[in-house]
This record gives structure tokens, sequence and C-alpha cells, in this order.
């Protein structure tokens, strides 16, 4: 907003137009240089003229404006000062508007988001989570911004490995036991498959035998094997509503099998096919790329050839007009080769599919998981999280209503946050007692910052039960503030709203707006330690005050929705 009044204000004097100008506005790393700065330099040549002459002939023509901006030439500069006066009152008019800083750019785009993607029978690892926490992020942003979203869970749900499961299952496992605990079962009935495979290699044969019952659609196999599909399925949903994430459409490996021969049809016919130690491969030398096996020796199609069916299938099918793969960076070779070869089979659009990789997680640096191994387990994760958040609440506020609920946001909100506030090609290591404090970098304190505003409307008496803050409640008049420098530093951040998502959104990075929401939340609380909000006797300082806050408590509580994480009233 305050730039693109700067903008307004020195267009009719520069000779650049209005994106040009823009674009080269700056704000001053020092409140004392303003609130924006215009560097004269870049119109110096070309006016031949000396930047500080510039400089102040358009200082000039802004403080004849009168807008309420005043400006002053420094060194090559032009500094403006917004009266804050007149500029507080409408930048939080601004931000209390419905729908404040909601672009429109993806109107009539479609995304595909590739997301979670676990494997059936196996614990959801940490590469899954975070694919899940910043997927969900994501498919937000871009449904924020207007974009048709598709999320997809693309469950690893095929493979010889199921030959071998059925095997075991048929031996030595009991329905029971599998639906109880599906993925640690699963889990003992391969490391017994592999144990007694070792003394009777025969048993490999029969796995073997299963797996071809299996793909040619025998329906005692199929019923055992959608079983295990089902059991792993139901326990990862109970992660998922923990973590509050579903998906638009769960779509696995298997649902490609009868998409994978026309593709190996079109490869063949298209010459693509080489031969390399028996098996067949895809050559990607001119994609500075080692070759991309499809078919192995034994005829078993690999992983990369799925990934081309699910590809065309979003592209053709889905009519996706962008996919992308929220995927360890692990996997990059992998995409950069099916993306090569999607190129190779004259698909012209390999340009709108992105691998979005992350780094790894680790929690007080072990890996996370699902499933106990040399890994700590999920659940006991946001359980512990839970539990330090509980006890911070009972300290805090003993009384609390629905303090197990406000606990469980909290403590989960915790951990999703401590993930999502980093770059996501970073490798994260987080200690549960850093991500679960109410000081600092953290979910808690942005959700704090969050439940202290929906209190402080509360007692201002403009926020009715009816009228959560997160949609907006508030009626007061934004005139005789009185305003701090505290305040006003806040109401700047506000203006910055729109350029975080963007941000987040260009480089699908969902940490662009939780470090956003940690300024929002900062700049915040230096306003509420610096006087009080709500102040008897000073009734149109006291609405205007809050009315800057519930514009902030309402950008907050957008920001956590956004993120995937839940925003008490109440903490
Ligand atoms: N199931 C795979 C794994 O656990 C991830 C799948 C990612 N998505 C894809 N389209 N390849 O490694």
């Amino acid at each position: 907003m305050l730039l693109q009044q700067a903008a307004v204000l020195l267009q009719p004097h520069v000779p650049l137009e209005k994106e040009a100008l823009l674009r080269r506005l700056e704000t001053p790393p020092e409140p004392k240089l303003g609130d924006v700065a215009f560097p004269c330099f870049v119109l110096a040549k070309q006016l031949r003229r000396a930047p500080g002459a510039i400089a102040a002939e358009l200082a000039d023509a802004v403080n004849a404006a009168d807008q309420g901006v005043r400006a002053e030439a420094a060194g090559g500069y032009v500094n403006l000062f917004f009266d804050s006066a007149v500029w507080l009152g409408r930048i939080v008019d601004a931000a209390l508007e419905p729908g404040y800083g909601r672009s429109d750019e993806g109107r009539g785009r479609h995304v595909v988001i590739d997301m979670s993607s676990p494997n059936i029978a196996k614990p959801l690892g940490v590469g899954h989570l975070r694919s899940t926490m910043i997927g969900n992020a994501l498919a937000n942003l871009y449904r924020e911004t207007g974009h048709a979203v598709t999320t997809v869970n693309h469950l690893g749900d095929w493979g010889t490995q199921f030959g071998k499961l059925i095997v075991a299952y048929r031996r030595w496992g009991g329905k029971a036991a599998l639906e109880a605990d599906p993925i640690g079962e699963s889990l003992q009935l391969y490391v017994r498959f592999h144990e007694e495979a070792a003394e009777d290699p025969a048993l490999e044969d029969e796995a073997r035998e299963a797996f071809l019952r299996l793909e040619q659609g025998d329906e005692e196999t199929a019923a055992l094997w959608r079983f295990f599909v089902q059991a792993s399925m139901k326990e990862f949903e109970r992660v998922y509503a923990r973590l509050g994430v579903s998906f638009d459409e769960v779509l696995g490996e298997s649902f490609y099998n009868d998409k994978l021969e026309p593709v190996l049809e079109r490869l063949r016919a298209q010459g693509l096919l080489a031969e390399s130690d028996g098996a067949l491969v895809v050559r990607l030398d001119e994609e500075g790329l080692p070759p991309c096996l499809i078919l192995k020796k034994d005829g078993a199609t690999i992983y990369p050839v799925r990934d081309l069916a699910t590809a065309i299938y979003r592209k053709h099918v889905m009519n996706a007009d962008r996919l992308l793969y929220v995927v360890g960076a692990e996997q990059q070779l992998h995409f950069r080769q099916v993306f090569g070869v999607l190129g190779k089979m004259g698909e012209p659009w390999t340009g709108d599919c992105e691998h979005v990789p992350f780094g790894l997680m680790t929690v007080e640096g072990k890996k996370m998981s699902t499933r106990r191994g040399k890994v700590v387990f999920l659940d006991e994760v946001l359980d512990e999280a839970v539990r330090r958040a509980r006890e911070i609440i009972a300290a805090k506020s003993p009384d609390l209503p629905g303090a197990d609920e406000v606990a469980e946001a909290v403590g989960i909100g915790a951990v999703v946050f401590g993930d999502l506030k980093n770059r996501r090609q970073l490798s994260v290591d987080f200690k549960l007692e850093e991500v679960v404090s109410f000081e600092g970098e953290t979910g808690p304190y942005v959700q704090y910052t969050h439940a202290r505003i929906a209190s402080l409307l509360r007692k201002g008496g403009s926020l009715s039960e009816q009228q959560p803050l997160g949609k907006k409640g508030a009626h007061v008049p934004a005139e005789g503030i009185g305003m701090t420098d505290a305040a006003w530093v806040c109401a700047k951040r506000l203006t910055e709203w729109g350029a975080a998502v963007s941000e987040a959104l260009r480089d699908n990075e969902p940490s662009a707006v939780a470090r956003y929401l940690l300024e929002l939340a900062r700049d915040f609380n230096r306003f509420y330690h610096d006087g009080k909000v709500i102040q008897p006797g000073d009734e149109s300082g006291t609405q205007a005050r809050l009315r800057l806050s519930a514009a902030v408590g309402s950008l907050l509580g957008s920001g956590l929705e956004l993120l995937g994480i839940a925003a008490p009233e109440r903490m």
C-alpha cells in the first residue's frame, strides 16, 4: 500500500512506467530514512543531471502535493515519510477488509500437488511427514490465490514386496493381529519372511508367484492385497487427522497398472529404448543425466515408468496446468530423469512439472517415523509436544475452558510450525522444548499472540462469540489514534502480507509466510507492551488501538490457517 502510494506520487515526475518505478522503490533499512525511498541514480544518466538535483526536485513535487507524505532529499535518494496519523487508519481499514491481500493470480489454473505418498505396510517416514505438512501448506496457498488445486496422495501400494507379504501372511499371519497394528504386523511379517527365506529359498519363488497372481488379477490374492492396503491406510489416516490434513484424491501406484503398457509402447515406437546390461533404459546424455531405467532384466517395470504414466494422466486426464511433487531431495535425480524422458516423448509441458524438494528433519537428532525403529515415533513426538503445551497452559491459565483441546492445537501447531518456519531445503533438527515454547520463533508464540488479541477484543467488547477473530468482527473507528512508533511499525508490517504470500507462492516456500507471521507477532507485542491498548477514559484511542489489534489478529489467524495450524481464541 505504501509502495503503491509512493509510486502514485512520484510517477508524474519521472520518466518511468509505474511497474518499473515500483520495482525501484526501496524500504529503507532505518526508520529515520523514511518509510519508502527512491534512488535517483538510475535517472541521472537518462536526464543528464546529478542524482542529488533530481532528488531535490522530486522531493519538492511530493511536498507540494500535500498527500500526507513528507519527502526529503538525501544523498541521491528521495526519502518518503508517511504521516502515520493519516496512513495508519487507512492501512488498518484496508487490512480489515474481507479478503485483504488476497490475489487472484491463479484464476483458471489447475495445480496438482503430489504430497505425503507413503508406502503401504511400512511406517510413515520423516520424508512423508514433511511432504504432508509442506504439501498441505502449499495446497492452501495455491487455493488462497485463486488456483484450482487437487492434492494427490500417491500411495506406494504396488510392488514385488506384496508377494512376500502375502506369503508370510498366509503362513504366519492373522487377521486380528494385522488389523490391530497393520504396520507393525506387516513389518514383522517381512522380517520373518526374510529370515525364513534365508533357510528356504523356495519361499522367494512362492512370493514371486503370489505377486504374479496378483498382477494377473487373481481375486483371492487381490482381496488380501486390498486388505493390507486398507489396514495401512486406516493407520495413516489417524496420523493425517491429527495433523489436520486431507487429500482430494488417493491414487496409489496401482492405479496406473493398466496405464504402463501404453507408455512402454510409445517409448518403443519412438525408438527411445536402448539396451543396457539386459535392461531397457532411455538415454539422457543430452540432458546431462544418467540413463533412466525403464524395464529391469526380469521384465519388471520400475518406479520411473509409473511416474511417466502418472504425469501423463495428471496432465491429460486431470487437466493439470502445473504438476508439483513435494518429495524429499534424495529423489532429485529421479524427477529430473522422469521430466527428461517426458520431454523426449514429445510432451511439451515438462516445464510445468516441478519437483519441490526438502531436506531431512530430525527431532533431537533422531529421525522421526510412525513406527519405532532407530527412529522416534511421530505419535510420541506429538504426544510429548501436547504434554508440554498442557503444562505451560496450566501454569499460564489454570482455568482455561477446553484446555485439552487447546493443548492439542498448540502441541501439534508447535511441531508443524517448527518444520514450516525453515526454508524447506534446509535440514531441520528441532528440540521439543524450543518449538513448544511460548517465546521465540515458535508456533505457540504466534498462536499466543493471536489469542492475546482475541482476549483484548473480547475485553474491548468488539468481538462477539459469533464473530471469531479470523473472520473479522471488530467495528471500531480508525481516527483519534495517538499512536506510538511501535503502532506505526506494526501497521506497516500489515502492508507486507501480500508480498509474503507472493514470495511463498513464487518459491513454493511456506516459510515465507511463517517468517512473516513471526515478524508481525513480534511487532504487535512491542506495540502491546508499549502502552495499554484499553485505556478507560480514552474511548477513541482505545477503539483505534483495538482496531489495529483486530487487523493484526485477523492476519495472524489467516496466516496460521494457511500453514495448516489451528489458531485457538483462548490459550
Ligand atoms: N512412495 C514414494 C517414497 O516413499 C514417494 C512417492 C512420491 N511421488 C511420486 N510421484 N513419485 O519414496
